[in-house]
């Protein structure tokens, strides 16, 4: 019997208490499977929601954790003729922090080569976020205006190039003074800091334009700030809770601007749009990543060995995603 490692958890909790580098059994593919091997994963924010057991869907303990990550076929079951050894597919979901994994070869999403693997790597979640935020939501003219709360996240980053391709224009929130640079050197047309009671000043940024969309992973305050700065019939879409506070609306908005405020979770929008709708969003998400039009930044790379340093990391101020490899 051979063994790989896994990043694996027995109870639900912070990954610090719950997460172990355990040895498991090598998978042997069955009829109509393939294994895959991890080339890249990726640590985002679902993950702590999966491993502390507050996410919209949880995993049977004890667990493999990741959900993300990309990775090659290295070995065919019976009767799959439709992918061969080698090619470059989405590693399979259902526990990605794991040397090899197998999964029905009918089910994999194929990876183009010529992306680099550091940007395969997490582009199966955040960015086809970011793409349906702006297209699935409200229609939005070339040159509307959209606001976002932590601009400088993977999916932040991803809204700001995907909006400069499509000819939108975008006011980003940030905690931190030196991401304006990055940011603006990105695409972002204005980067404003937090707390800084920016929607008074959005009328002088945008020329008194109005504010067509808002995108809040945040909540709290900063989604207040957004509902007062959207203009009238705007819409807030809420992806994300990083403060943990409930996003409390200012009533006279809603009834005198007509503002709306809708959820969005792209695990169920992938599952309800099919292969077809799937394959729009994750086919224009590949031509921007090959033509350089969206680049996400790395962090930096970890090994298994070193996940407990990999997850400090993740918590401290960065820019980028924070990379696992075998
Ligand atoms: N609904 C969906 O389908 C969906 C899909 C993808 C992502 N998401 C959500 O989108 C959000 C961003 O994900 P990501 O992977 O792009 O994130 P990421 O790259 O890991 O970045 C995390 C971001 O959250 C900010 N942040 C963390 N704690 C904060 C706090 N207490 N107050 C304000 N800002 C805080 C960070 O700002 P600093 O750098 O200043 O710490 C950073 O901008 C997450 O909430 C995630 O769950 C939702």
């Amino acid at each position: 019997m051979s063994l790989q490692k896994a990043l694996c958890h027995h109870a639900f909790g912070q990954p610090a208490d719950v997460l172990r580098l355990e040895q498991v059994e090598v998978p042997e593919p069955k009829a109509g499977e393939v294994r895959v091997r991890l080339s890249a994963a990726v640590i985002n924010p679902s993950d702590y929601g999966m491993i502390g057991g507050s996410y919209g869907h949880l995993r049977e303990l004890p667990a493999v954790a990741g959900r993300e990550g990309v990775g090659v076929v290295d070995a065919l079951g019976r009767g799959v003729f439709s992918v061969g050894v080698g090619a470059r597919v989405r590693f399979p979901e259902n526990g990605a922090w794991q040397e090899t994994a197998c999964m029905p070869a009918s089910d994999l999403l194929m990876v183009p080569g010529d992306v680099p693997v550091e940007q395969a790597a997490f582009s199966f979640i955040n960015p086809p976020t970011a793409y349906c935020l702006l297209k699935k939501i409200v229609h939005l003219a070339p040159g509307s205006w959209v606001v976002q709360n932590a601009g400088n996240s993977a999916v932040g980053m991803a809204v700001i190039q995907m909006a400069k391709v499509m000819g939108l224009k975008t006011i980003s929130q940030v905690r931190r003074e030196e991401l304006v640079a990055p940011l603006q050197a990105m695409g972002a047309d204005h980067v404003v800091l937090e707390g800084s009671g920016w929607p008074k000043q959005v009328q002088a940024l945008t020329g008194g334009e109005p504010i067509r969309l808002a995108l809040n992973s945040i909540g709290g305050d900063s989604a207040i700030d957004q509902i007062k700065a959207l203009g009238e019939g705007g819409t807030q879409v809420t992806f994300g809770g990083m403060v943990g506070d409930p996003v409390r609306f200012p009533t006279r908005f809603l009834i005198f601007n007509d503002v709306r405020l809708v959820g969005f979770w792209w695990d169920k929008w992938s599952r309800k749009a099919g292969s077809k709708g799937l394959g729009e969003v994750m086919g224009a998400v590949y031509g921007m990543l090959r033509d350089g039009s969206l680049k996400l930044p790395v962090e930096a790379t970890y090994s298994f060995d070193q996940y407990q340093a990999a997850f400090r990391h993740d918590k401290r101020p960065r820019l980028g995603k924070i990379l696992l490899k075998p």
